[in-house]
């Protein structure tokens, strides 16, 4: 199974995709868990390229979607294995939600794997504004909204649920594990 997590910044992904991780290892199975963009030399590069001043030109956000593109070729084996329920941290509908170009970016992940799960982390701006640094580029609050309207939007054409992240840790964790159980044959009951 292909669980994929997204949501505007500091909606709380790697903190849930951890707590979600060892539960699911909890009950016997085995997990991988990763992260977009990758640590390769692409990723590593689209990182630079994000704290540019220009990052949000249409120029910069033309080669941002070839890079996200090409860091995603990265980690294509990994997707393919099924013996292991793979948790991704972002995926190519962060690129759908946040790049100025939607057609560019479909036609560059025409051959993206679509997730079998879809968590998307509903998080209100302000809140996100408030829990990240404010300093990077991607992180003032009119981009947010539209990013999470977006988000919205494109989460219709795919196995989802929403899951409200202004919540506490702890109830968010539970609310994704309710959301998760039914595709595992586990008791979305018998979690607290
Ligand atoms: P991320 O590592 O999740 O953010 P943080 O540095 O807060 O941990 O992702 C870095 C940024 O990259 C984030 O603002 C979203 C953006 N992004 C895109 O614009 N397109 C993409 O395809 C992906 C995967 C990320």
């Amino acid at each position: 199974m292909y669980i994929v997590f997204e949501g505007i910044d500091g909606a709380g992904k790697s903190t849930q995709i951890q707590m979600l991780g060892q539960w699911l290892e909890d009950n016997g199975f085995e997990v991988e868990t990763l992260v977009e963009p990758t640590d390769s030399q692409v990723g590593k590069l689209i990182r630079k390229m994000l704290q540019r001043p220009d990052a949000k030109t249409d120029e910069i956000q033309n080669i941002l979607a070839l890079l996200f593109a090409a860091d995603r070729l990265c980690i294509m084996d990994k997707l393919e294995d099924e013996s292991k329920i793979i948790i991704s941290d972002r995926s190519f509908i962060s690129s759908l939600a946040y790049q100025n170009n939607p057609e560019w970016v479909e036609v560059l992940n025409k051959h993206a794997k679509k997730p079998d799960l879809l968590l998307l982390l509903d998080l209100d701006v302000k809140t996100s504004v408030a829990r990240t640094s404010g300093e990077d580029t991607f992180e003032n609050e009119e981009f947010l909204a539209n990013v999470k309207e977006n988000y919205l939007k494109i989460a219709k054409d795919y196995e989802h649920k929403i899951i409200d992240a202004n919540n506490g840790v702890n109830k968010v964790s539970s609310d994704i594990k309710k959301a998760v159980a039914p595709y595992l044959g586990l008791c979305p009951d018998c979690i607290l």
